[in-house]
């Protein structure tokens, strides 16, 4: 139940909305007050009077019920208590009820959000610059298809430039096919680092021959082309694979070769195109921006142009209510720029397309530079990172089986934790140790929260729970009823504000408050009914948290 909605159906002041009252009502800052509040200052244009006098008469309206146990007013404010066994019993049902689907909703049911993400480079190092944009626009897919969307993963393949023409001369120059097949992705990055360290005037033009004999439709340079096409996507797969990634549509940007033509013409007809110095541009002057490059002086079409295309491909065939491009900050200005360009052209959705925007990722211990190969391959942030969990996990825990995979669940889930903990927007840090920490605000702290709460549920045994006389709830246990509580809210607003983080905050907050209770009160030693109670509890809890690290991409091994 959404309380604050419930408190603002109760409270009536005439000329203002049940919304705003809704919006007002804050959670004071010690409970003993109550667990909302109202500030009434707000009312006090509207209702002429002082906002004492305003909070006792409301106070007199409103008549606690089996949610409300008690309504109170001090110093201009109105507290309200809630019922708390009422409110743990409804809780603990509705997670017994509702299992992983807890949280879920069908808010977004009839409405598809298309999803940009990962969208990683052919031939390119698939490196620690792309951990983000992978796990955040993973996990917000997973969220909008929780809220009853329909979420269409689309990977925007960075597949179409002049670094294939450079591939392929490479290729020719140095390379050996069963090598570069042995090799995969990374004999493919050799040859392009090479080729930038070594190129001359002639094998520039020489690539860019090449460039144009797969764009002529050249059978040997379409099929190299492929052949590196399909290297990098069975390998970036694997790492999806493992980080418990999904994609409807690999579209990348070749795919729009055809599909830039009619757009050309859309921006002519319209009038929007105009010649500089042989290039085609929209001029964007009017709106504080550089123009947005349509066609090169030699016709070559531009990263904007395929965006442009892309965006109305994606109208016309999936019908979104909204388009998200989970890309970092760095490109700002472009998506201002061809988001402008279809509202100019008249696409009233332009309105639809968001650019969620995110912050940079460094390691600790090294900087990168991708054209000279010295980069750090996600690959390798988590193995490392699973090689050091399973050091973590095997000294607090020799004796368990399947370290390996529990491992690689503590690893990788520490890899996306770790991006995905902090507002979106702030450049982060990557550091093995803190993200591995069991102590910090980390994915391990969760991940063993979990199994402290199944071991607790298994000492019990078969647990028949009856929840219809729950004695009131001591603190320790109202804190943890509360946050189960809020769950379903803290997903929606972290899908409405594009920020998984909400998710992650909210896994450590309910971790915190349930090891609170778990060493405060004695759940197995308790006497029956409240034994009962407690055991409910932290079966909810257990629930609660696997399906909040479930949206992140995050499993929780059984024991740690
Ligand atoms: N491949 C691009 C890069 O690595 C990101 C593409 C993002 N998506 C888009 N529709 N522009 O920078």
């Amino acid at each position: 139940m959404d309380y604050k909605k419930y408190i603002a159906s109760l409270v009536k002041v005439d000329g203002v909305s049940e919304e705003e009252i809704c919006a007002a009502i804050a959670l004071p800052p010690n409970s003993q007050m109550g667990d909302y509040a109202l500030p009434c200052f707000r009312f006090a244009k509207v209702m002429r009077k002082s906002p004492v006098a305003i909070a006792d008469e409301l106070a007199k309206s409103v008549a606690p019920d089996g949610v409300i146990s008690q309504v109170s007013a001090v110093n201009g404010y109105l507290n309200f208590k809630i019922n708390k066994s009422g409110l743990a019993r409804e809780v603990l049902a509705k997670i017994a009820e509702e299992g992983e689907r807890y949280g879920s909703s069908d808010v977004g049911s009839g409405r598809t959000v298309c999803i940009d993400y990962s969208s990683v480079n052919i031939a390119k190092p698939f490196h620690i610059g792309h951990l983000s944009t992978t796990v955040l626009g993973s996990a917000l897919y997973k969220i909008y298809n929780f809220l009853g969307y329909r979420a269409v993963g689309i990977n925007h393949l960075g597949d179409y430039g002049t670094q294939f023409g450079k591939l392929i001369s490479a290729y020719k120059r140095w390379g050996d096919r069963d090598e570069v097949e042995k090799g995969g992705i990374h004999a493919v990055n050799d040859l392009y680092v090479r080729f930038n360290n070594e190129a001359d005037e002639e094998m520039e033009r020489e690539a860019r021959e090449y460039f144009r004999l797969i764009e002529s439709g050249d059978r040997e340079a379409n099929e190299l082309f492929e052949w590196f096409k399909s290297l990098t996507l069975d390998y970036v797969k694997k790492i999806y694979e493992r980080l418990d990634v999904h994609f409807d549509s690999y579209a990348g940007e070749r795919f729009y070769t055809d599909k830039m033509g009619p757009v050309i013409d859309e921006l002519r007809e319209k009038g929007l195109l105009k010649e500089s110095n042989g290039a085609q541009i929209v001029d964007l002057e009017p709106y504080g921006m550089p123009p947005c490059l349509i066609l090169r002086s030699d016709g070559a079409s531009l990263y904007a142009t395929r965006d442009i295309a892309a965006a109305i491909y994606r109208k016309n065939t999936y019908d979104f209510y909204k388009c998200l491009y989970v890309v970092a900050y760095q490109q700002n200005l472009h998506f201002r720029q061809f988001f402008k360009v279809l509202e100019l052209m008249g696409k009233e959705w332009a309105k639809d397309l968001v650019h969620v925007a995110y912050g940079m990722v460094s390691l600790e211990d090294g900087a990168m530079s991708t054209r000279k190969g010295k980069v750090v391959w996600l690959e390798d942030v988590i193995s490392k990172c699973v090689e050091k969990a399973y050091a973590v996990v095997n000294e607090k825990n020799p004796g368990l089986e399947n370290k390996r995979e529990i491992a690689e669940k503590v690893g990788v889930g520490a890899v996306i934790f770790g991006a995905l903990y902090n507002n979106k927007i702030k450049d982060i840090t990557f550091s093995y140790d803190r993200v591995l920490s069991f102590e910090g605000e980390t994915s391990v702290y969760v991940q063993y929260t979990c199994a402290r709460a199944a071991s607790v549920l298994e000492k019990a045994g078969e647990t028949a729970c009856q929840l219809t006389d729950i004695a009131e709830p001591g603190d320790e246990e109202f804190e943890v009823v509360k946050s189960l509580a809020a769950f379903p809210e803290t997903v929606v607003e972290a899908a409405e504000k594009y920020e998984p983080s909400y998710v992650a905050r909210y896994a450590v907050d309910l971790a915190q408050k349930f090891n609170k209770f778990y060493f405060d009160c004695k759940i197995l030693t308790a006497e029956e009914g409240v034994k009962q109670f407690r055991l409910a509890l932290t079966g909810a809890v257990l629930r609660t948290l696997k399906n909040a690290l479930g949206l992140l991409g995050i499993g929780v091994p059984d024991k740690m």
